[in-house]
């Protein structure tokens, strides 16, 4: 921040230190809240960070002046518990992203390719503006309002019913016809941008901190306590889709989307419906041309096949549906100062450089970090070997061009050399693990045969930076979300030894107990916040299986693997005696494991390479004596194909491949790559061949894809 220069720690007085440390308290606690409870930062990251360091280094020259409400006495920040919570009846999903005009067009071609749709059909695509504010969904029985929940992590939610029923635009009984028995509407919660000025100048003669954009503002007046405050803040609504509906009342999205209007609903009324692309994206230009003058926050145009008969065909892929897809703006830009390079270490040993920034405001969010990839990226080539930024370094002192899209972290795209200190230096990237001072090296790619662009400390497991990344991805949101044990948590407790590799985690509460330090009498903790974190540890001893093996945090094993082994597997105990007897590329379990349809050589290797260590294995075996998982569910127990394992072979006519395996495991079924003797059933198409003939050798059951359409018919 800006002002004199603080008086060196060593120079304070008693009585100066014992001001500022009162001041850095309620200082750091005022920014705390303001962070945490209102969405609505007011200082960069950075200096809320130097506020802490000057603190703690007040605190070691003094020690007899710690003060009981100390902020080094608070391990970070404990989330705020102050709503109910609500599980979606329909998860709520994210958007995929599009960048260029190009995506579009890919989008639609990997659509049509999808539904094997030929040149000649048409392929209705609505677009309408991606508003910029928070997701919320309502819910009606017999057309009343009886909840209201925000998006959360998608499964569930936060209940904000007292406040969203004193939002003007979203009706507490539903008017017109048609209204199912249950109505689940969603929509975006968003602030105009006059009523953000007017409220940001009222606070300002208030003399109150002021928000950052309105964005936040809406979040953060949505998740008021008091709803008359939320009532007082003039918070908007607009409706563009849906959860559960107990009759869906129209077979397009632009005809849902006109329901909820007569319903009572405020529609966008920019949204469209084209048969084309050209008009399509011509339209996404309008829109960006009509931006600024909309007023309210807008972030790109999001497209939906409007046809939702083919929406329930195409169905979704992870945590977003292959009907729809986000066409984003250009990403802002802003000319800054690099301070420095610092390299951290990822949790599988990757050295990471990062650019520390002069703080700097980009798209209403101020920016102090940007990521900086890998060494080649630093001295101007990207990871294809072109050139970037015209093949100009980076360096300590330059001023750089950052921009910043999306949620997407903040990356580097130009430099302005005429702007370089005369003193500064080429980076020198290490080649020793800065966290434990084991080489650091880059690897030849197996299948590329080229240089890795990524050094990676060779320490393995007796590297620290690595053990504590691992751990906080096993504790982190897809994987075993733990509340209350978060990134600052895990330092610290890693740091003083409490947990070392995550089954420690589980023994916590057991290891307090005949502890003569308790964790309820550590700095920061109390009695019931250390009862609440071993209830939360309590309730994850059941875990899903595929959030197991992602949080086991094995190189190329990601959620959409770890999904695919859980779902190939059925349950801990194959999975366990599958990985346990990977023995190289000829071995059946290998055979086996890459026969799951997603599962290639990399994946194997790397879940070899996991289990072969022995350390692991003992954290692993730990681990599975301390919890229990979960068997994914079939997605439909009841069709005569759940449970079963399925081969697609030859080629298919009526839908495509990755149609066919949606379809069958939104059945229920497994869907793998090859035939074996776990094969139930193969559905061959012409031109079929080793794997038909296979099927024949082994008895297995065949039919076409007629036959296909013939057995499940009823149940799609
Ligand atoms: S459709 C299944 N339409 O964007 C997809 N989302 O990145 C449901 N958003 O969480 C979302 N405007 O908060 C949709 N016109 C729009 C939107 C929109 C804003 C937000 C929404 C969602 C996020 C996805």
């Amino acid at each position: 921040m800006a002002g004199a220069e603080p008086k060196p720690v060593e120079m304070l007085s008693n009585e100066e230190a014992k001001s500022e440390l009162e001041r850095l308290a309620h200082e750091i606690k005022h920014h705390d809240e303001l962070y945490h409870g209102e969405d609505a930062p007011e200082i960069s990251d950075a200096e809320y960070d130097a506020l802490r360091r000057r603190n703690l280094s007040i605190e070691q020259h003094f020690p007899d002046l710690i003060r009981e409400d100390s902020p080094s006495k608070t391990v970070g920040y404990k989330a705020l518990d102050k709503f109910g919570k609500i599980t979606h009846a329909i998860p709520m999903l994210s958007l995929d992203n599009a960048f260029s005009d190009s995506d579009v067009r890919d989008f639609a071609d990997r659509v049509r390719r999808f539904l094997r749709l030929n040149a000649e059909a048409v392929l209705q695509l609505t677009a309408e503006p991606k508003i910029d504010g928070l997701s919320l969904s309502l819910r009606y029985e017999n057309g009343r309002l009886v909840s209201a929940a925000t998006r959360g992590d998608g499964v569930v939610g936060e209940d904000v019913t007292e406040n969203a029923r004193t939002i003007a635009d979203i009706p507490t009984v539903l008017g017109g016809a048609d209204i199912p028995e249950i109505a689940e509407v969603r929509g975006e919660v968003y602030m105009t941008l006059d009523a953000f000025r007017t409220l940001n100048e009222r606070m300002e003669a208030e003399g109150k901190p002021t928000y950052v954009n309105p964005r936040n503002t809406a979040a953060g007046s949505l998740r008021q306590l008091d709803s008359a405050m939320t009532a007082s803040r003039p918070l908007k609504f607009f409706a563009y889709a849906w959860g559960e509906m107990s009759e869906v009342p129209s077979d397009t999205q632009m005809g849902m989307v006109e329901k909820f209007s007569e319903w009572g609903f405020q529609t966008n009324p920019l949204m469209r419906v084209f048969d084309e692309i050209d008009p399509l994206i011509d339209h996404y230009h309008a829109i960006e041309e009509e931006r600024a003058s909309l007023g309210y926050d807008i972030d790109g145009v999001v497209y939906k096949v409007n046809d939702l008969a083919l929406q329930r065909r195409l169905g979704f892929v992870s945590r977003s549906p292959r009907w729809a897809i986000a066409h984003k703006f250009p990403a802002e830009k802003a000319w800054t100062v690099l301070t420095a390079i610092d390299i951290q270490v990822g949790r599988t040993g990757a050295l990471t450089p990062v650019a520390r920034l002069k703080p700097v405001t980009v798209g209403g969010v101020v920016v102090t970090n940007a990521t900086l990839h890998n060494e080649d990226y630093i001295k101007g080539i990207g990871n294809d070997g072109e050139p970037i930024r015209d093949g100009k370094d980076l360096r300590a002192g330059d001023t750089v061009q950052i921009q910043r899209a999306g949620d997407v972290i903040p990356q580097i795209v130009d430099v302005d050399l005429d702007k370089r200190p005369a003193d500064a230096e080429e980076f020198d990237f290490p080649t020793i693990c800065p966290a434990c001072g084991s080489h650091a090296v880059r690897e030849i790619n197996a299948s590329t045969g080229k240089l890795d662009s990524v050094r990676r400390c060779t320490g393995g497991l007796i590297c620290p930076a690595q053990a504590v990344e691992r751990l906080k991805h096993f504790v982190s949101r897809n994987a075993f979300d733990i509340e209350g044990l978060g990134t600052k948590q895990v330092e610290a407790f890693y740091q003083d030894g409490l947990i070392a590799n995550a089954a420690d985690i589980f023994t916590l509460a057991e290891r307090d107990e005949r502890s003569l330090k308790k964790l309820k009498d550590r700095e920061g903790w109390g009695p019931q916040s250390a009862q609440k974190l071993f209830d939360a540890i309590e309730a994850k001893r059941s875990v899903d299986l595929n959030r197991f093996i992602y949080a086991l945090g094995i190189r190329h094993v990601g959620e959409q693997t770890a999904k695919d082994l859980a779902r190939g597997y059925g349950d801990i105990e194959q999975f366990t005696n599958a990985i346990t007897g990977l023995n190289g590329e000829e071995s059946e379990a290998w055979r086996e494991l890459v026969a799951i349809d997603g599962i290639g050589n990399t994946a194997a290797s790397a879940l070899q390479e996991f289990i072969t260590e022995e350390k692991n294995k003992t954290v692993y075996d730990a681990l599975l004596g301390e919890i229990t998982t979960i068997a994914p569910q079939a997605a439909s127990t009841d069709s005569p194909v759940a449970g079963k394992t399925v081969v697609f072979t030859g080629s298919l006519e009526r839908f495509s491949r990755d149609e066919a395996k949606a379809m069958a495991e939104r059945l229920g079924a497994k869907v793998a790559g090859s035939v074996s003797a776990k094969t139930d059933l193969v559905v061959a198409g012409p031109g079929a061949g080793s794997k038909l003939k296979k099927a024949q050798d082994l008895d297995i059951d065949v039919i076409d894809e007629d036959g296909w359409f013939e057995l499940v018919g009823d149940f799609q």
